[in-house]
């Protein structure tokens, strides 16, 4: 899994801009998020998801690289004083603090539209065609925009003050969370030329273990400390935020988030590859403490 990482980690540094002495503050704030460390998990289910497919990692490193390039862009904007207003992100002050705010939501955009760039790059279709590529960047387009991430983000941030019930809450979430993760899964998936049945499969799976992350997400921010999580706690008691923990308590925050990741890894029953790494990848996100 280090190695991986380590891999994802040089491939996202590779496809930053250089610097030329023009634009320098924007690759400098891409680049201070963008290698601030993170737990890389949604460019690692992309590289799981293409090996269970039959495909090659390195082909949807790519594809990997410009999911983790917009989870970036998210959290940088997520953290504004506009939104959720954080200091601490990855352990390092937020981009807004160190740059600016104009500079951290230009940072922002500038890696939402490098991770397209990336997806339709030289380098990818080389190693995935153009099919693929454009597979790839209408999915993760969907899952990032409107009817996904974004519009969780918008239901987010008008359910502020306001006292939301689940199932708003699991609307929000599968946004929110959920269909990154679910483009993270499904670009693996397209690198590797899986069927129907193997991408409905890896839909199923990332549907729960992505809202279990966002239910286990609130819970830390509720039981961890800032050292061990790498941002605040407590920023959504003080946003007023509805979270699963405000509305049901982290008893039952707990049991759900087990029901998931349980069925979760039912789902993987549908591939006849070695399922294993998944199976442990999904029990390990329900139990981290960051
Ligand atoms: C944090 O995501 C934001 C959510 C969607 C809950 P991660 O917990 O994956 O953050 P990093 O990438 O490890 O910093
Ligand atoms: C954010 O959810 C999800 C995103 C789309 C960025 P949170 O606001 O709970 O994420 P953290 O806790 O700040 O990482
Ligand atoms: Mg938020
Ligand atoms: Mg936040
Ligand atoms: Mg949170």
């Amino acid at each position: 899994m280090t190695d991986r990482i380590a891999l994802i980690e040089q491939a996202l540094s590779g496809f930053l801009p250089e610097k030329d002495g023009d634009i320098d503050t924007v690759i400098d704030s891409m680049n201070y998020s963008l290698t601030a460390g993170g737990k890389r998990v949604r460019p690692v289910l992309t590289l799981e998801f293409a090996k269970l497919c039959g495909g090659e990692e390195k082909n949807a490193l790519p594809f990997a690289c410009a999911v983790e390039m917009i989870h970036t862009y998210s959290l940088i904007h997520d953290d504004l004083p506009c939104m959720d207003d954080d200091d601490m992100r990855r352990g390092k002050p937020t981009n807004h603090k160190v740059f600016g705010e104009a500079q951290a939501v230009l940072g922002g955009d500038a890696l939402l539209t490098l991770a397209f760039e990336t997806i339709l790059s030289e380098n990818a279709l080389k190693l995935n065609g153009a099919e693929k590529c454009v597979k790839a960047g209408r999915i993760l387009a969907e899952c990032a925009g409107a009817e996904g991430m974004i519009g969780g983000q918008i239901i987010d941030i008008e359910s502020e003050e306001m006292s939301v019930g689940v199932d708003r809450l699991r609307i929000m979430d599968r946004k929110k969370t959920g269909a990154l993760i679910k483009a993270a899964c499904l670009l693996g998936c397209i690198s590797a030329g899986a069927d129907e049945k193997q991408m409905k499969a890896a839909e199923c799976y990332a549907e729960k273990i992505g809202l279990a992350f966002q239910i286990v997400d609130d819970m830390l921010d509720v039981t961890s400390d800032e050292t061990t999580l790498g941002k605040p706690i407590g920023s959504d008691e003080q946003n007023k935020k509805s979270t699963y923990v405000s509305c049901l308590g982290l008893d039952e925050c707990r049991r759900i988030a087990d029901e998931l990741t349980k069925n979760a890894i039912k789902s993987l029953d549908a591939f006849s590859g070695d399922t294993c790494e998944l199976r442990i990848f999904a029990e390990k996100l329900r139990d981290r403490n960051k």
